[in-house]
């Protein structure tokens, strides 16, 4: 399975902040928040990664996170020239996805909970022996920010509705979506909405038309947040600082994880952490090399 991480958007919300600069660099906490989104990959054991986003970021991320090598992970990086809707990433990254399966995440998400690991591998297994496509449902009191799941009588998922007015329930599509290969011939046939974008939940929608749909809900315990707005970011770093202090152990820190995965060796993790020294980042890794 192949990963993406959708890095574009205007990023209207968080003006003037990302007046010059991209979302996705921001801090949550100690890191720039796409780490948060790449450590989801990486934990779901996905090395070959895309990122997508604007023309003038690009430079950035390269800047940032290199071709992952040091990661023990593969980075390649395209441009979407206009934020032309979440569902354009497969039309885009079409030649890099080639004939496997994608795991597409956005990357203002942000996930931590107990157990994710074990569920996000179960959730990857699936898509890949059974085909089809997974996306998560987590109950939240804003639904009308989202996708938002429609239930029929009896309890199924009967539709996902594009930011309803009137939300037909609590449950919000999250912002992570596990699909077969077919899912780039549903994007190329996908047209744009009112709102001029190609959109994920009419992809959704055409899985879910097709019975190929399995939309699961999030584990209780398991913490959601989508960082795109001043108070969601600040909340969201303050639940990373709270986690972190309590429990001496960091989240989404991608050196680790590539070492906990056996990406990289020992010398490899502590030779990145020399150059970090000066940082608590930096004596967190040589900890964890020394340590684990
Ligand atoms: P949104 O939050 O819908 O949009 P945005 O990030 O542009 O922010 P705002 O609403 O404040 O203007 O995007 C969700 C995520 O998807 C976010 O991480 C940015 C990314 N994205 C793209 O990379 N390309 C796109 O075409 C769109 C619509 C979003």
């Amino acid at each position: 399975m192949k990963g993406i991480i959708l890095a574009g958007g205007s990023g209207t919300r968080l003006y003037p902040i990302t007046y010059a600069g991209n979302k996705h660099l921001m801090p949550i906490y100690n890191k720039p928040m796409i780490y948060y989104s790449l450590s989801i990959l990486m934990l779901s054991k996905i090395r070959d990664i895309l990122i997508i986003t604007t023309p003038e970021d690009l430079h950035r991320y390269k800047k940032l996170l290199g071709d992952g090598r040091h990661i023990g992970i593969n980075i390649e990086y395209r441009e979407q020239a206009k934020p032309r809707g979440l569902a354009e990433a497969f039309i885009i990254g079409e030649d890099f996805i080639g004939e496997d399966s994608v795991c597409l995440i956005l990357g203002d998400n942000i996930l931590y909970g107990s157990g994710l690991t074990e569920f996000l591998l179960k959730a990857k297994e699936e898509v890949n022996n059974r085909g089809g496509g997974m996306v998560f449902g987590q109950y939240v009191m804003d639904p009308e920010r989202y996708g938002v799941v429609e239930f029929d009588k009896d309890g199924d998922v009967k539709r996902i509705i594009e930011k309803p007015k009137n939300p037909p329930s609590n449950y919000a599509v999250i912002g992570l979506y596990f699909y077969d290969n077919h899912v780039i011939e549903i994007a190329k046939n996908t047209k744009p909405s009112w709102r001029g974008e190609l959109e994920i939940t009419d992809v959704n929608n055409e899985y879910l038309r097709k019975k190929r749909l399995n939309v699961k809900l999030l584990p209780r315990g398991t913490a959601w947040f989508d960082a795109g707005t001043h108070e969601s970011l600040l909340e969201t770093s303050n639940f990373i600082e709270a986690i972190e202090n309590r429990m001496g152990l960091m989240v989404g820190c991608i050196e680790e994880i590539a070492y906990r995965n056996g990406w990289i060796s020992k010398g490899d993790l502590l030779k990145l952490a020399e150059s970090l020294m000066k940082t608590e980042y930096g004596r967190y890794l040589k900890r964890i090399g020394e340590e684990f």
